[in-house]
């Protein structure tokens, strides 16, 4: 296979798979992203009140493969043209992972281009770079989705220092939990945030866990806790529900707010990049945007819809990388745990033969 110069400009496929969604896309090294697609198992797994995981790896068998072809018509681009392809290798379900590997590997097999397996969060973290309005290195990263809280010192792509993180529920899963005890729906962060748009935000005070101490790490698990506690105590009728729910979301906003605000006075950066799908809450963002405007930071999100699990944000991440010459052998990649901070710096003039063990 010819090795692609490092600074070559290349299109590369991407491929994400690693929980409930199945996207992939298309972007190119001088014309941005040029078509994603996405299916949702939402439907599919809302009557467990979770992602039951083996019903995800068979739906990303059915979803794939028509995705890819969709999102090349959409691209208006042949395979021909791709110079590489993404995929998420972890972390993530390890079924789920491995239908996307194998079909990422299949593919550039078949195109003749190299594979790589790209790590989740790394993706999150730099999917604002895909944006009109992109952060410049350094920055500090909040990543707060259902799966992950945590605070990252980006000094440059792939040197990544964990800040914080929470030590027990990520903060989408505070959001699912509340929620649930709230008689809602899975997931519950977007329909909590709905029904705190008509709560009283001074009914309840909710703590905000951690903020009483030094340190960047996060614990949601005992708002849930207070949450069940109010509920007994002050009932369930349609208004008390609001209230409750907008108290634990401004405690989350104002725990984040306060953390992130220490995470740039540590580090002395004055940009804050914000990903994952609790970044879409509109609270969250609100009070992270007053906090980095009161101390003359900036705050950088990706659109909405790259806020959740997406293919875009896998092939910026792989575009980034395979451009820096870094590939896989033949091997599916596939790690259900993988440490952000274990990730190699992407050098650009490097050209190392392989990925990122
Ligand atoms: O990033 P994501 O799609 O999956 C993981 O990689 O974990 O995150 C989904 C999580 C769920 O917990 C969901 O309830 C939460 O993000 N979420 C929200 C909002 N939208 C999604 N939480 C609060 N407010 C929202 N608007
Ligand atoms: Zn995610």
């Amino acid at each position: 296979m010819p090795e692609p110069h490092p600074n070559s400009a290349m299109r590369v496929f991407g491929i994400e798979t690693s929980c409930d969604e199945t996207a992939v896309a298309v972007v190119d090294a001088k014309h941005g992203l040029l078509a994603h697609r996405l299916h949702s198992q939402v439907v599919l797994h809302a009557g467990y009140g979770g992602v039951v995981p083996e019903l995800a790896s068979r739906d990303h068998i059915r979803k794939t493969i028509p995705l890819v072809r969709q999102v090349l018509a959409d691209a208006g681009v042949c395979p021909e043209t791709i110079g590489g392809v993404a995929y998420t290798a972890g972390p993530g379900l390890i079924g789920a992972l491995l239908v996307g590997g194998a079909i990422a590997r299949s593919l550039a097999w078949g195109w003749g281009v190299p594979a790589l397996g790209v790590h989740h969060m790394e993706a999150h973290l730099l999917a604002p770079m895909l944006e009109e309005r992109a952060p410049q290195l350094p920055f500090v990263a909040l990543l707060v989705s259902g799966g992950h809280t945590m605070l990252v010192e980006v000094r440059t792509i792939g040197s990544y220092t964990l800040l914080g993180e929470s030590v027990d529920d990520a903060a989408g899963e505070a959001f699912d939990k509340t929620a649930k005890l709230l008689g809602l729906g899975y997931p519950g962060g977007p329909a909590l945030a709905s029904l705190a748009e008509h709560g009283d935000p001074r009914r309840f005070r909710f703590p905000r866990p951690m903020t009483d101490r030094p340190g960047l790490d996060f614990s949601f698990s005992g708002l849930k806790t207070h949450a069940r506690n109010t509920i007994a105590q002050a009932g369930e009728d349609a208004q008390t529900r609001a209230d409750i729910a907008c108290a634990f979301e401004l405690a989350v906003a104002e725990t984040l707010a306060t953390k992130c605000r220490r995470a740039l006075q540590q580090t002395g950066l004055t940009r804050l990049v914000v990903a994952g799908a609790v970044g879409a809450n509109r609270r969250i963002r609100e009070t992270l945007k007053q906090v980095t405007a009161s101390m003359g930071a900036e705050v950088f999100y990706p659109r909405p819809e790259f806020c959740t699990d997406n293919g875009a944000m896998i092939a910026y991440a792989g575009l980034i990388r395979l451009q820096a010459g870094q590939r896989d052998r033949l091997a599916i990649h596939a790690r259900p745990r993988w440490a952000l901070a274990g990730l190699n710096p992407v050098e650009p003039q490097a050209h190392s033969s392989s990925g990122q063990t």
